[in-house]
């Protein structure tokens, strides 16, 4: 058995989130026979991790320094293994805009959209090209921060005067913010665990509109279809879209890759998650679950994995 370092918490705004990811997650390493040590990170993450010398470490650790290849960076520079995408990936898929980049020059289907930094809103005139986009894209259109999750600072703008209180919002959760075409259709998710698509998971809320924050974490607020009620070419092509843009973006063990399915069956992908949510409403686990692999499982294998590569 191991010594296993459960990463969690942390200062992102998905900070309570991954306190709930990580307690699951220690749960079930212990009931897996590992010596587990919760870390919720903070200063002391490398003197903690040099005293505990963990054979291992489980990041549970969503959004920012998680999944922004932080965490990883500091794993490989004191040499622990840890769980899910190194550091190259993590910078790829917290970056929709460099990710959606990619996918675009591989062809795979993405919403169309114009990416800026605040600094050239302030001092290169960008809002004066906000009529072009506008026309380009056509509304609505969502304006969202570059860089953060769980629909944190997404907004639907219905009309040009509804743009510029959203990049305000956007901007004040990261220095670039993408305006991107609004795909009227259904929310998927796919995960990919050792390189194969689990049943595709259908989020829908309970109220019309965005599958925002506080949905996604009250139970009863969205409920979950999976496998997804869809035509068996569309499973496929979500399926086979998820896996390749979890190679695409090089991402390691596991990924979950959100689309949108419009009302002709097209598949949009929107971006990937490097470290998927693991509590009790997250959608890794429903689609594990429906492809026979419980909690305990899923966490098991991730782990065995990050200690194949020590
Ligand atoms: N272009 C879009 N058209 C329609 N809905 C969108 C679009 N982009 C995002 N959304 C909605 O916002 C949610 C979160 O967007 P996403 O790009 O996955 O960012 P996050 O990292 O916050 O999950 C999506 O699941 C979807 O419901
Ligand atoms: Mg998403």
């Amino acid at each position: 058995m191991s010594t296993v370092a459960v990463l969690k918490g942390g200062r992102s705004l998905e900070r309570q989130v991954s306190l709930v990811s990580g307690a699951r997650v220690e749960d079930a390493l212990e009931r897996l026979g590992h010596d587990v040590e919760g870390i919720d990170v903070g200063p002391d993450l490398v003197q903690r991790l040099r005293v505990l010398r963990p054979d291992v470490c489980f990041v549970a650790l969503h959004g920012r320094d998680g999944e922004d290849g932080t965490v990883q960076e500091l794993l490989e520079i004191l040499g622990i293994p840890y769980t899910g995408s190194g550091v190259s990936s993590c910078i790829r898929c917290a970056d929709k805009v460099l990710a959606k980049h990619q996918m675009l020059d591989a062809g795979i289907p993405t919403p169309p959209f114009f990416a800026f930094t605040e600094t050239a809103f302030k001092q290169l005139g960008a809002a004066d090209a906000l009529a072009e986009i506008e026309q380009r894209l056509e509304f609505p259109i969502v304006v969202k921060p570059a860089d953060q999750g769980s629909a944190l600072g997404i907004k639907v703008a219905q009309d040009a005067a509804a743009i510029p209180a959203a990049l305000v919002a956007a901007f004040s959760y990261s220095a670039k913010v993408l305006l991107e075409r609004h795909v009227d259709g259904r929310d998927l998710a796919v995960s990919v665990l050792d390189g194969e698509a689990l049943p595709v998971v259908e989020a829908v809320p309970e109220q019309a509109g965005l599958y925002d924050f506080e949905a996604r974490y009250t139970i009863g607020r969205t409920h979950f279809v999976c496998p997804a009620d869809l035509p068996p070419q569309t499973t496929a092509r979500a399926q086979e879209l998820a896996v390749q843009v979890h190679e695409l973006l090089g991402c390691r063990d596991v990924s979950r890759v959100d689309l949108l399915c419009d009302g002709d069956g097209a598949l949009h992908v929107l971006e990937a998650n490097v470290v998927p949510g693991l509590t009790e409403t997250s959608l890794l686990p429903q689609a594990a679950d429906a492809a026979g692999i419980g909690f305990d499982e899923l966490i098991g294998r991730l782990v065995e994995r990050a200690l194949r590569r020590a």
